[in-house]
């Protein structure tokens, strides 16, 4: 399956993603802005270990490769909740550095987004960004999503203490609608 928004093509990982993943998820300026399951260096070995991970329980498709003209750019994930929290999801991501600031993660999210409201009986999605990166939290207004709270210092990454932010959309107030999946 292909979730196609606006030139965007988000589609579940295959292990021939593993070279070009192993590329682009190799930078310090997107681990340092994710929780540490990314690490940094990140070898090909750790795009082989993440894919044999995912892939076997990417049904209903969760692990997406984000691709332009069919060249992966990017990844964002969809966590499903459980307990209490069984009616929200979360998403993250990260794109290639050569592709940030043309609109195409805001795409991303808008797609994967429709996508969790159409294919998953929730009613919130939600993400969370380190404060200090505005570039994630403007993408996540453009695509509708509202700051709902900042987080005082419940982020520990490389040493320092940050604040957080979550961002959510409700199931109501979503609009974007998929041309097909
Ligand atoms: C976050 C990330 C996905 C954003 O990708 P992107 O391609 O730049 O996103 P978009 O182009 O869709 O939107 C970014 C918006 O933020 C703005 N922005 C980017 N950097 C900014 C900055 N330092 N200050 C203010 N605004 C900034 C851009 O101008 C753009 O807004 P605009 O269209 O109104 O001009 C990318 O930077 C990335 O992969 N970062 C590392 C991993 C990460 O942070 N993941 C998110 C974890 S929550």
């Amino acid at each position: 399956m292909e979730i196609v928004f606006e030139g965007v093509i988000l589609r579940p990982w295959s292990v021939k993603d593993a070279d070009r993943l192993a590329v682009i998820a190799n930078n310090k300026k997107i681990s340092d802005n994710l929780r540490d399951g990314l690490p940094n260096p990140y070898s090909l070995s750790d795009a082989h270990n993440w894919l044999s991970t995912i892939i076997p329980i990417n049904d209903p498709p969760r692990f997406f490769a984000i691709t332009m003209e069919n060249y992966l750019v990017g990844s964002l994930g969809i966590v499903t909740k459980d307990d209490i929290y069984v009616k929200n999801v979360e998403i993250g991501y990260f794109l290639a550095e050569e592709y940030w600031g043309k609109g195409i993660i805001t795409k991303a999210i808008k797609a994967a987004t429709a996508y969790a409201f159409s294919r998953f009986d929730i009613v919130r999605v939600y993400a969370e960004s380190f404060a200090d990166n505005p570039g994630s939290r403007r993408a996540l207004e453009k695509a509708g999503f509202a700051c709902e709270a900042v987080i005082k210092n419940n982020i520990f990454k490389n040493g320092v203490v940050k604040d957080s932010c979550i961002y959510s959309v409700l199931k109501e107030n979503f609009f974007y609608k998929l041309p097909r999946i």
